[in-house]
């Protein structure tokens, strides 16, 4: 035998056994704990898919995000999907959310199915990035979001109250949500004045780099190597190829992955751009206030590839995120005229302008209704994790859910917001409807509702966000006598970087 098939030979036998072994630790560790699997994701036919199953059934209006809610119904609060390559474990159980998201859940990561697809976008940084480079790029980050950075909130009313002048005074049909994200829909949203797309376009670029894009009057930055709105459609263009390189995983070469480099080439100059100036203006003066997370970054490493990566990162994480928000928010209050009405009554005192972020904390009802909205709608629907060693959780296995489960390294886990908040237990029954009063009542520990996530890798943004959306909120009910929906749809969730409604939010403002 040559020494060709001889070296074969032993790589196989090598490898078997390698493998075999692992499998037979993993068995052994499994029994010594006590683990027990969760009921697997099943089908009545092998001809049809659990989603093909629920979907056919009338409930299954809003897709996906219910269907993920009714398989927890049907399978329990913990299920696993046994695919072709890992194993994927859905769950609702407060005590295995906390172990995968909470703060002693280092054994799982986002890095093994995040990193490779969004690397040559964004590098490795908070959104990618798991241990030390994590550690390092949140603590970094951190700075641009304390309560000094974020209590301004002048810019954003400025910006938001120039939106609210365009919107119809006749009561006529208007939709409030910003439609999807490419050159194409940014023409037709100007046409329909889709405003908070590009209000928000430019609030968040003046927290991120210092001045807005000027996508409305599509202006330049002065020295910056493209104007505002070729800057945003190559984001976006961007964007989307990275949404298409996660949802296709194994698969992410196939693809024009030219294009998606010249949109990754551009969107990386006009990023270079504000972090050269963020680098000089604090060499040239190094007490200088950061007026923005650019600055901020400026102001603790000179690194300027590191900068990119986490201004892109943070782009990514802001993006679309509070006009959602405030968009399912409008939505709800123009099918609830009563909750609206309240609110308008809770913050007619509020008269200081521009608004404080203390004014924006002064109505819980305010609060509750945002909670409510975010219950109902989580503008990230799910959250994902792969355990980066073998691991436990705590509950979900055996016929009584009550036994451990074993998740060996690269395993899957996921947890659907949507489902989550849709727990009875939580709740109270009448968990599909808007009542923002329940949060009187109710108070759902944190592994229970966790719309800005939950633990070490919780949103940084949440009171940024918060307090925007209520000036919002607040500026619409000071300005509006009522909202009236213009749409009989249901609310009907899509999924992309974040999740929106594709019925949008057609709505009729109605004066004071
Ligand atoms: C309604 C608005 C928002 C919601 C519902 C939201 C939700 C979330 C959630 C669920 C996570 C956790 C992701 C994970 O665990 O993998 C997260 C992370 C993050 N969010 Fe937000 N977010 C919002 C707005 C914002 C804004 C406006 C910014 C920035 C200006 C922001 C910055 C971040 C960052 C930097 C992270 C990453 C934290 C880390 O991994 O350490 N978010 N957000």
């Amino acid at each position: 035998m040559s020494s060709f098939y001889s070296t074969l030979i032993v790589a196989i036998v090598s490898v078997t056994l390698f493998y075999a072994q692992r499998l037979l630790a993993r068995y052994f560790t499994a029994r010594r704990l006590g683990c027990k699997p969760p009921p697997q994701l099943t089908t009545s036919s092998p001809a049809t898919t659990p989603q093909n199953e629920v979907e056919s059934t009338p409930k299954s209006a809003t897709g996906w995000f219910e269907l993920s809610a009714e398989l927890h119904e049907r399978f329990g609060s913990t299920y696993q999907d046994r695919g072709f390559v890992n194993l994927s474990i859905n769950t609702r159980d407060a005590e295995n959310v906390q172990a995968i998201f909470g703060y002693e859940s280092r054994g799982w990561g986002v890095a093994p199915f995040r990193l490779a697809a969004m690397a040559p976008f964004c590098g490795e940084g908070v959104l990618t990035a798991d241990g030390h480079v994590w550690e390092q790029s949140r603590s970094l980050l951190k700075p641009a979001f304390h309560k000094s950075r974020i209590s301004d909130l002048s810019t954003f009313e400025t910006l938001f109250d120039q939106a609210l002048a365009k919107i119809p005074q006749d009561a006529s049909t208007f939709d409030l949500q910003p439609l999807l994200m490419s050159l194409v829909c940014m023409r037709r949203a100007r046409k329909l004045h889709c405003l908070t797309l590009f209000w928000f376009v430019d609030t968040s670029a003046t927290f991120l780099l210092g001045e807005p894009l000027g996508v409305l009057g599509n202006t330049t930055a002065s020295g910056a190597p493209l104007d505002g709105l070729s800057f945003h459609k190559h984001f976006m263009l961007s964007l989307r190829a990275i949404g298409i390189r996660l949802k296709s995983r194994w698969l992410r070469f196939i693809g024009p992955q030219k294009e998606s480099v010249i949109h990754w080439q551009l969107v990386h100059e006009y990023i270079d751009f504000f972090v050269n100036r963020s680098i000089k203006m604090t060499s040239d003066d190094h007490k200088v206030p950061p007026t923005s997370l650019v600055q901020a970054l400026a102001q603790q490493t000179n690194d300027r590839k590191f900068m990119r990566t986490q201004t892109i990162q943070g782009m990514i994480a802001a993006a679309d995120t509070t006009p959602l928000l405030i968009s399912n928010t409008v939505f709800l209050l123009a099918r609830h005229p009563e909750v609206f009405a309240r609110l308008r009554s809770e913050v007619a005192n509020i008269t200081s302008k521009p608004m404080s972020l203390e004014d924006t904390k002064q109505s819980s009802f305010l609060r509750n209704i945002l909670r409510e909205s975010l219950r109902l709608y989580p503008v990230f629907p799910t959250l994902a994790r792969v355990a980066l060693v073998d691991t436990v959780l705590p509950r979900g296995g055996g016929p009584d859910g009550s036994s451990p489960i074993f998740a060996p390294a690269g395993t899957r886990a996921l947890s659907n917001f949507f489902a989550l908040h849709r727990d009875k237990s939580v709740f109270g029954a009448n968990v599909e409807e808007f009542d923002p009063g329940r949060w009187e009542k109710i108070s759902p520990g944190p592994y229970e509702y966790m719309a800005f996530g939950v633990g070490q890798r919780a949103c940084l943004g949440r009171q940024k966000a918060i307090a925007e959306a209520s000036v919002a909120l607040i500026r619409i009910a000071q300005e509006f006598k009522s909202i009236a929906s213009r749409d009989e749809s249901a609310w009907c969730g899509e999924q992309r970087m974040v999740c929106m409604n594709v019925n949008g939010c057609k709505v009729a403002f109605v004066p004071t």
